[in-house]
């Protein structure tokens, strides 16, 4: 079997168009949807995904205005930038791009975003509103994976969802996601993480495997039931001298093996990493949408 590739430029590229005409209505109504992006430090690869988010805000016409701050910077200063990005009126949603320097906290810094704001869904407010069911803001990288299996046709309700990985930015709230009642959720899912006892055990159970773990490669045939469904959230950078720039990005997933065992499979690059631009743009457009209702108040 050869796996049926799961397009994530393609379906972003939808979502952003979808976005685009949301920007416009906004517009229409006397609001500029704003996102102030922050940029600590100069993190090649923390500098690139700003710089793909700024680029994917032009694209969808939402304003982007950058703060960049030095690697050495203290945590009060940022805590200020925060709250004045917090009280700023013409800015809908704050971005703090992770990690941050060592001598900062970034829970503490997160916790300090106004959770109407927070379009990464990272604070607090947002991870406890999405585990009981309430609207929020849900982490962009979970987001666009329901949105990319939803729109690749893939059933996601009753059926077992094993998720590799359970940090905050995905595992914990992909896992919460899948588990809600309703349309694309009603799952049956595990979690698995570096404390758990033969994985393969569980992964090869799975109907849709999520693979969060930040190591190239960690999943191999053997580890994948035939005919699943198999997502990819690794960036990985591996050297290559071969390459242009010195290094090539691959994902979590061994795919030129997996793609024989799976029956779809998303590809690095090329498959999560533009949802969860586009869903950021998503959010940043709700945002701006709430910030003018007054339902606003009562959602937060
Ligand atoms: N670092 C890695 N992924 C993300 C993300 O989705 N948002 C932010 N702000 N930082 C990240």
């Amino acid at each position: 079997m050869t796996a049926r590739i799961i397009d994530g430029k393609a379906t972003a590229d939808a979502i952003l168009n979808e976005v685009r005409g949301r920007v416009l209505e906004l517009n229409a109504s006397g609001t500029e949807p704003t996102l102030a992006a922050v940029l600590v430090g100069d993190d090649p690869a923390s500098m690139a995904y700003v710089k793909n988010k700024r680029r994917a805000c032009d694209s969808v016409g939402i304003r982007s205005v950058l703060h960049r701050l030095p690697g050495d910077m203290s945590q009060s200063a940022l805590l200020e930038l925060i709250t004045e990005l917090n009280s700023d009126q013409s800015v809908h949603g704050i971005l703090v791009q992770l990690p941050l320097p060592e001598q900062i906290n970034s829970h503490r810094v997160i916790e300090e975003i106004n959770p109407v704001k927070d379009v990464d869904g990272f604070h607090p407010v947002n991870i406890g509103r999405l585990v009981i069911g309430l609207d929020s803001f849900s982490s962009c990288t979970p987001a666009g994976i329901i949105e990319l299996l939803l729109r690749a046709d893939v059933r996601i309700e009753g059926q077992h969802v094993v998720v590799l990985g359970r940090s905050n930015i995905v595992g914990k709230p992909m896992m919460n996601l899948l588990v809600q009642k309703g349309r694309g959720a009603n799952a049956t899912v595990t979690v698995c993480h570096s404390g758990t006892r033969d994985l393969a055990t569980f992964s090869r159970q799975a109907d849709i495997l999520i693979a969060a773990v930040g190591r190239p490669g960690f999943v191999t045939a053997d580890m994948v039931k035939p005919g699943a469904v198999v997502i990819d959230v690794g960036i990985n950078r591996v050297d290559d001298a071969s390459a242009r720039r010195g290094y090539r990005l691959v994902g979590d997933v061994d795919f030129d093996a997996v793609k024989d065992v799976a029956a779809a499979i998303s590809p690095v690059p090329g498959g999560v990493g533009p949802m969860t631009v586009a869903m950021l743009m998503w959010n940043t457009a709700k945002a701006a949408q709430y910030a003018t209702a007054e339902e606003n108040s009562r959602l937060y």
